[in-house]
């Protein structure tokens, strides 16, 4: 059944359905119905449209859908990716680190994250000690270019705006795979769009303490729209590179949050440090109803980090034969393996013999 209260659509809508052979318009209270028949082998034969061009007709069979005058339009839904529980000596022991660049794809994929990291820098007005980066020198020591609370919260949303990409890219792209070669997976999409989802929680509790002027909201649009084709191109050409990109990209925001910390824990932003975490964040990572920026700074710390271990790990693998270590079942739990959560985290990735061990 076609429905429309223009003849003149209804006529057009006639017309761009070649395989009717016959039709009848009816007008039951004010509307205008159209039903069609093909008639070629049986009058029975009848076949009914049932979609509309009106959106104001109201609902018959659904209407739970309608939302009640009584009742708040903003729910609560759940979450599909609960965080894990990360202890506080979890979350102090995250370090800085640094995997080494053994082969050719390891090359390419420092480089692009150092262009990357310039790019960031240049577009976010911050500039880091490399003494910090190297180890030589303390985050709190850092005198050189020193952050405001304004600096660091747009270094933020710029970064986590970008973070959230290569997650979903990747994810997306093996789903296809999966779905036109008609193989499985071997479980890591889930854990690909779960990244993409824990940098978008990062980025929209950020969003609740800054929001970012006009400049910085044109610069988050044109650089997605230049990372997404870039990685998307990549990942087709190798996977194995895009994960050490996406490690290399982690290895940095690691130190980035690293020294925020240290920057708080030297009384450089005072503005922090009373500064109670947004909601979004108390929830979603189950933290202390009272708990701080800094607090909320360890925990974004320590998911880098995961993301930081998932990403080395998965560049070590074969993308094609081997399953997702962070989502198997291991035969002895004793033993230290790659899970979801922190607890054995390995911050230059699991290599594949242990990844593959049982
Ligand atoms: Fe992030
Ligand atoms: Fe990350």
């Amino acid at each position: 059944m076609l429905s429309t209260r223009s003849p003149v659509l209804a006529k057009t809508a006639y017309r761009a359905i070649g395989g009717a052979k016959s039709a009848a318009f009816h007008l039951p209270a004010g509307r205008i119905s159209l039903v069609l028949c093909q008639c070629s082998s049986s009058s029975s034969n009848i076949q009914t449209r049932s979609f509309s061009f009106t959106s104001r007709a109201p609902l018959q069979s659904s209407q739970s859908l309608q939302v009640s005058p009584t009742k708040p339009r903003r729910r609560e839904t759940k979450q599909s990716w609960p965080h894990p529980v990360y202890t506080e000596k979890q979350m102090m022991d995250i370090e800085i680190a640094h995997r080494e660049a053994k082969s050719f794809s390891d090359k390419v994929a420092i480089n692009a994250v150092r262009l990357l990291r310039s790019t960031f820098d240049f577009a976010t007005g911050y500039k880091h000690d490399p003494k910090v980066a190297s180890g030589e020198k303390r985050a709190g020591d850092a005198t050189q270019f020193a952050m405001t609370e304004k600096k660091w919260m747009i270094r933020f949303i710029f970064l986590e705006s970008i973070a959230g990409v290569p997650g979903f890219v990747a994810g997306v792209l093996r789903h296809l795979k999966s779905i036109r070669t008609l193989k499985r997976d071997n479980g890591w999409i889930e854990t690909l769009l779960e990244e993409g989802y824990n940098e978008r929680m990062h980025l929209l509790t950020f969003l609740k303490m800054h929001q970012p002027g006009l400049f910085m909201r044109l610069m988050i649009i044109g650089a997605q729209g230049v990372f997404y084709n870039a990685f998307f191109l990549s990942y087709l050409l190798s996977p194995r590179t895009c994960h050490r990109f996406v490690g290399y990209l982690e290895e940095e925001a690691v130190i980035t949050y690293t020294r925020a910390i240290a920057d708080i824990d030297a009384g450089k932003l005072p503005g922090f440090e009373n500064m109670a975490a947004p909601n979004i964040a108390i929830q979603y990572w189950k933290m202390n109803p009272d708990a701080k920026i800094r607090d909320l700074l360890l925990y974004i710390r320590a998911d880098e980090a995961k993301h930081r271990e998932v990403n080395h790990t998965l560049a070590n693998l074969d993308a094609d034969m081997d399953p997702n270590p962070f989502m198997t079942e291991y035969e002895d739990p004793t033993k230290p393996h790659p899970s979801k959560g922190i607890d054995h985290i390995k911050s230059t990735g699991w290599s594949r013999d242990e990844a593959l061990s049982k």
